[in-house]
């Protein structure tokens, strides 16, 4: 086991010698954890194939997954791609730095490895000084998929970072949780239309206004498995954060939905089994059950997705036997949260009404 270094820095103005730390760390081919707006990262340099296996070792990531690339300037991105197309110009214009990463044909710099075999390569620049000031210092493109053991919720505080790689990896860079709480959204621009491969941080609504003509892979809101052969990202096939409590979604309608889930939760209990509801602030009182938490009022979905993964992680801790969630609307950020919900719950919806 090797010793992790936890190094605290302020998020708006990151200590440069903790920095110079972890960046040497990143050019020498270890692996350093650090936040972004969304979720923390492992981070390795990604032209070094050597340091990208040993950061699918230490997540036990499944290598035909790829990770996202970071880069902390605009300039950084034409010598890992074979072409900017104008779509891709437009989107870093209006979205960078910032919760979004766009898919491009990659050039011959890049590693197999990083690109997982593929010939696309997935890239961000984040909204976040601790990530740009290391991405700078270690002067080159850092591969960084979410931090967490593979089939975990995303980390978002070093906390949690810590919950799954401690021992595992050299160092991670703790700036407090993060803002957004969802990972970023992940555009397929390589090919025409533009695609949503993974809903994100960026709203769909806000990226129809800036495209014009851009459409929702079939994954992204799927409400049953669906067959491999239309996956177009890696990482759609895998078995996604499923936690050892049984969870099961309730959709619908409000009133309809606060009867169904008192109905599910008290014949649980009936059979004795330790029942814990996702509820929101409208809702958690008129529940009844071994554990309810909020996700944050309906009215608020930007804190319910800050707060997705962190209840995830300490309901699931609690040893429940079942979870049920309420469903919330589909619109702006409540997209990538039912995206995640429905993975987690294995696909168990319940349609009330
Ligand atoms: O917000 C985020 O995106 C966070 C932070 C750390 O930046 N990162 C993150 O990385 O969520 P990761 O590796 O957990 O998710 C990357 C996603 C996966 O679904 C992967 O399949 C997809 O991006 N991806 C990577 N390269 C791809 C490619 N060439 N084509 C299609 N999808 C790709
Ligand atoms: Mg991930």
């Amino acid at each position: 086991m090797k010793q992790t270094l936890l190094l605290k820095v302020n998020a708006e103005s990151p200590d440069p010698t903790k920095i110079k730390t972890a960046a040497k760390i990143i050019k020498n081919g270890g692996l350093v954890a650090f936040p972004t707006e969304t979720v923390y990262g492992l981070g390795a340099d990604a032209l070094n194939a050597a340091a990208v296996l040993a950061l699918f070792e230490a997540k036990k990531r499944p290598l035909d997954n790829p990770p996202i690339v970071h880069v902390a300037d605009l300039k950084e991105v034409p010598s890992l791609v074979q072409e900017v197309p104008k779509k891709a110009e437009l989107l870093m214009k209006e979205f960078w730095p910032g919760p979004l990463t766009l898919i491009f044909k990659h050039s011959n710099i890049v590693p197999n490895i990083t690109v997982a075999g593929l010939d696309t390569i997935a890239i961000r620049m984040p909204n976040h000084r601790v990530a740009l000031a290391l991405i700078k210092a270690s002067g080159c493109p850092i591969a960084a998929p979410s931090a967490n053991l593979a089939g975990k919720p995303s980390p978002t505080t070093a906390q949690h970072v810590f919950e799954d790689l401690n021992g595992r990896i050299d160092a991670v860079l703790d700036s407090g949780a993060t803002n957004i709480g969802v990972e970023s959204t992940v555009v397929d621009i390589s090919a025409e239309p533009p695609m949503v491969l993974r809903p994100g941080g960026t709203t769909f609504e806000a990226l129809k206004k800036v495209l014009g003509g851009v459409e929702l892979h079939p994954f992204v809101k799927a409400e049953e498995e669906l067959p491999l052969e239309k996956t177009r990202s890696p990482g759609m096939k895998h078995k996604h954060y499923a936690p050892k409590a049984e969870v099961i979604l309730v959709e619908g309608n409000i009133p309809a939905v606060i009867v169904k889930v008192r109905e599910l939760a008290k014949s649980y209990r009936l059979k004795g089994a330790k029942v814990g509801i996702l509820a929101t602030d409208e809702t958690q009182n008129v529940y009844e059950a071994n554990v309810v938490s909020s996700l944050g009022s309906r009215f608020n979905l930007a804190i319910v997705a800050q707060n997705l993964f962190r209840l995830l992680r300490e309901v699931d801790a609690q040893n429940v036997d079942i979870i049920i969630a309420e469903g919330i609307p589909l619109e702006g950020l409540g997209l990538a949260v039912m995206n995640r919900l429905r993975k987690a719950s294995g696909y168990c919806i319940i349609k009330a009404q």
